[in-house]
């Protein structure tokens, strides 16, 4: 089956998470991504958390998939002679590396754009070209932190709190994704290349969009009406940690289900969706609850919702997270158990739709990876293993033309 994105050649650049979740992305799809790394040592992510020794560490296999590695030292006139001819035929280059990195490697945006004017070169950042932050190196979470999401992130009597999801790294690598398609379909109208940059902050805060809403509702009128703080405690004049509250107009908890005791994950999430009010009371057996006056409408239990809360986990306190779900799907009901990784790893379902798959690897034996979560009805994306340092050094040198002595010069020199 063609893909997709079959001939178009991506030179990766990147290290670590978001610029590798981007081209991962790219490379499911078709795309022949060839990941560029420092002879010797390669990605930091092969080495780090390994659990294998000697082996590429889970870090840099299940970010790294599909994709061809190149061993190629771009600071040496030999390397970058090797980069440019790369350059020349390629579609697109993306990179990650602190600010500045590639202007000092020699290869800015605009030298990039003389070697080859229709090639589209992408770049994740901590903060955006200009920003006062610009000079910044940035991690996952110090992009959570910076995009907003931390000070609206746990419980309004504790600090603020990281999510594990990676809203800083994989998130700004999926927004890249999106800005790199773009200029593709761009180029095919014009015939020219782009610059496409993302910062990590603004891809954080563009997720966060619903609490720029609420700062600005708070300033208007002084409370927000789904937040625990509501009608009790008290609001400043910035959006509070909201705990597990329901972000939109449908009131919800995490709740405790039997056995919550002993095991850390017994909880399901429930949601109070204005319209499912009446079969949520039949669910719950409160069918008084249906038309009294304190409960029939939003407005009127936000002010004991934590009475209802409670009422509900009363009813959960007999039924596991999945007894109790498979008990209120059938009244319609938004809720889902809350799950374990152990769980994911194991669900048949998600194994069955590709999501969970099982790579085998030269060196590792197989192990688990997140497939494309995006499903199309003509293409089923299939997750191969990621090279090995430097696997495909031969075969891209090669191709673009160097002879079995020329690869040997340039290894004797260490350049690749
Ligand atoms: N050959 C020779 N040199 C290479 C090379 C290669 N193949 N690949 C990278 N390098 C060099 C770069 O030129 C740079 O050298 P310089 O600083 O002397 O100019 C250096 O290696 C790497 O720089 P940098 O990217 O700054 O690495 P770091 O480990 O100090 O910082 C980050 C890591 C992630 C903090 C930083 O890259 C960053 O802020 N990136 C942008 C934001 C981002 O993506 N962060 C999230 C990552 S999940």
């Amino acid at each position: 089956m063609t893909k997709p994105l079959e001939g178009v050649k991506i030179i990766d650049f990147t290290h670590v998470q978001a610029g590798p979740a981007c081209t991962q992305l790219l490379a499911w799809f078709g795309a022949d991504v060839i990941k560029v790394e420092r002879p010797g040592s390669g990605d930091v992510t092969r080495n780090q958390l390994r659990d294998i020794p000697d082996a590429d560490a889970l870090y840099f296999t299940m970010l790294n998939s599909n994709k061809k590695s190149l061993t190629l030292d771009t600071k040496k006139p030999e390397g970058k002679e090797v980069l440019e001819k790369l350059i020349r035929e390629s579609d697109v280059l993306v990179e990650n590396f602190g600010p500045g990195a590639l202007d000092r490697m020699g290869f800015s945006w605009e030298r990039l754009n003389e070697l080859n004017p229709k090639m589209i070169v992408a770049s994740v950042k901590g903060f955006s070209d200009g920003h006062h932050y610009d000079d910044l190196k940035v991690y996952e979470n110090v992009a959570q932190c910076a995009g907003g999401a931390a000070s609206t992130t746990g419980f309004w009597d504790g600090p603020p709190t990281i999510s594990a999801a990676a809203l800083g790294d994989s998130n700004t690598g999926m927004h890249l994704a999106i800005g790199i398609l773009t200029a593709l379909l761009g180029r095919d109208k014009t015939g020219k290349g782009q610059k496409v940059a993302v910062s990590m902050q603004d891809s954080v805060l563009n997720l966060c969009r619903v609490k720029l809403r609420d700062q600005q509702r708070l300033e208007r009128v002084g409370y927000l009406e789904e937040y625990p703080q509501y009608p009790h405690g008290e609001f400043s004049d910035v959006v509070p940690r909201g705990g597990n509250a329901g972000g939109g107009g449908q009131p919800g908890w995490v709740l405790k289900c039997k056995g919550w005791e002993t095991d850390p994950n017994a909880y399901i999430y429930f949601t109070i969706q204005g319209h499912a009010w009446e079969p949520i009371c039949k669910a719950l057996g409160k069918p008084e609850w249906i038309n009294d006056p304190a409960y029939k409408t939003a407005e009127a239990r936000q002010p004991h919702i934590f009475e209802i809360f409670g009422t509900i986990e009363a009813w959960l306190s007999d039924k596991t997270k999945f007894e109790a779900v498979d008990i209120l799907r059938k009244f319609d009901i938004p809720c889902a158990p809350v799950l374990t990784m152990k769980e994911l790893a194991n669900d048949p379902s998600l194994r069955a739709s590709g999501t969970i798959v099982e790579v085998p690897h030269k060196k590792r034996g197989s192990y688990l990876t997140v497939g494309s979560p995006i499903k199309f009805s003509d293409m089923k994306p299939e997750v191969t293993a990621s090279p090995l340092l430097g696997e495909h050094t031969d075969e891209v040198l090669a191709g673009l033309g160097y002879s079995k002595q020329d690869i040997f010069n340039l290894r004797e020199i260490k350049a690749v």
